[in-house]
């Protein structure tokens, strides 16, 4: 059995990038895996949050991990801030890290570009995404393409530290989905879909109803040639539309030009509606069973718990490799 871990910063609008990138996969990997799915608040708070609406966030992340098929019994299902071996691990592998790495990462270029003021957080935080990753001895890390980098860091860091100190980390590998690795942006296929985007249309969110996904790819940008096939550098739209129908459906891109050679973009964007709508809800459905229940807090306690009785051990592990504490 491998260990498997991976994160989701509690943040609102998990969207169908987050889950075709990242999320359905973590489902897959439950069946054969010991896996270990974290709901990251300390990465959270590297940029301003308020508190409420965290709290509210963290819950919603977790109920979604159930909602779409993580079984809390299997998997083990935690926050990150109630399991103190991240914090202290975080700092020791900033200590590994140097400033150079941190700077070159393209996500904190990007966050922080234009910023008038950066917080310290973000410049460190692919440290305490590294600690999260080792303190489980985790084999693979399912992450969408975006983390590519981070999950490079993270090897080196631990490949740093085992040669300095011995072997005291394993490495991992991440695991990246080959469709669905990128969903791109509704109203403009060049962008990512992010959560933070100000159009509402430009994502698909997990909780979206059905009348607002209809709205969200019906005007979804395309181009004026009109036939649906898949080519990213000319029509990044309809390449992107043909993406999410299929992970949604599992036919592979192919068979779907063959299908649709000869529609029109209405036709398709008819289908890919009602593929969406059928995909998401259940999982609106089970989100609304149980976002409010004690079973859900109940589940967090106990993966809590078995997440800490792990990172305790590596903690003992790493402080005594480093020569810290008596
Ligand atoms: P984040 O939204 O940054 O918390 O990301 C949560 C997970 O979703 C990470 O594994 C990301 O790589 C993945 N992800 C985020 N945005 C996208 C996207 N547009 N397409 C595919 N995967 C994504
Ligand atoms: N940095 C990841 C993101 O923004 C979230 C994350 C934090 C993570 N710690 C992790 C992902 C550990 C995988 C493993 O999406």
């Amino acid at each position: 059995m491998k260990r498997v871990f991976s994160g989701v910063q509690p943040t609102g609008n998990i969207h169908i990038g987050n889950y075709l990138g990242a999320l359905k996969q973590f489902v897959e990997l439950q069946d054969d895996n010991e896996c270990f799915y974290c709901i990251v608040d300390e990465h959270a708070i590297t940029v301003p949050q308020d508190p409420k609406e965290l709290k509210k966030h963290i819950l919603d992340v977790a109920a979604l991990y159930i909602a779409i098929g993580i079984d809390p019994k299997k998997s083990v299902v935690f926050v990150q801030s109630q399991v103190p071996a991240h914090a202290e691990l975080g700092w020791i592998l900033t200590c590994v890290s140097n400033t150079g790495e941190l700077f070159r990462m393209t996500q904190f270029k990007a966050k922080s570009h234009g910023q008038e003021s950066v917080g310290t957080g973000l410049l460190t935080y692919p440290a305490l995404m590294a600690a999260d990753i080792l303190l489980y001895d985790t084999d693979i890390v399912p992450v969408g393409n975006d983390q590519k980098q981070h999950i490079e860091l993270t090897r080196d860091l631990a490949i740093r530290v085992n040669n300095r100190y011995g072997k005291t980390f394993v490495v991992p590998d991440g695991r990246f989905l080959k469709t669905g690795a990128r969903i791109m942006a509704l109203d403009d296929p060049t962008a990512k879909m992010s959560k933070s985007a100000v159009n509402e249309m430009s994502r698909i969110s997990l909780l979206d109803e059905p009348s607002k996904i209809k709205k969200a790819i019906m005007r979804a940008t395309t181009d004026s040639e009109g036939s649906v096939r898949f080519d990213i550098e000319n029509k990044p739209g309809i390449s992107n539309l043909l993406s999410i129908y299929s992970a949604f459906s599992g036919t592979p891109i192919e068979e779907l030009e063959r299908q649709y050679e000869g529609h029109g973009y209405g036709d398709f964007k008819k289908d890919l509606v009602e593929i969406t709508v059928n995909a998401l809800n259940p999982i609106r459905e089970r989100f609304q069973e149980i976002r409010y229940s004690q079973e859900l807090v109940d589940s967090l306690r106990d993966g809590a718990e078995r997440a800490d009785a792990i990172a305790v051990k590596t903690m003992e592990r790493v402080r005594d490799r480093l020569g810290m504490g008596i």
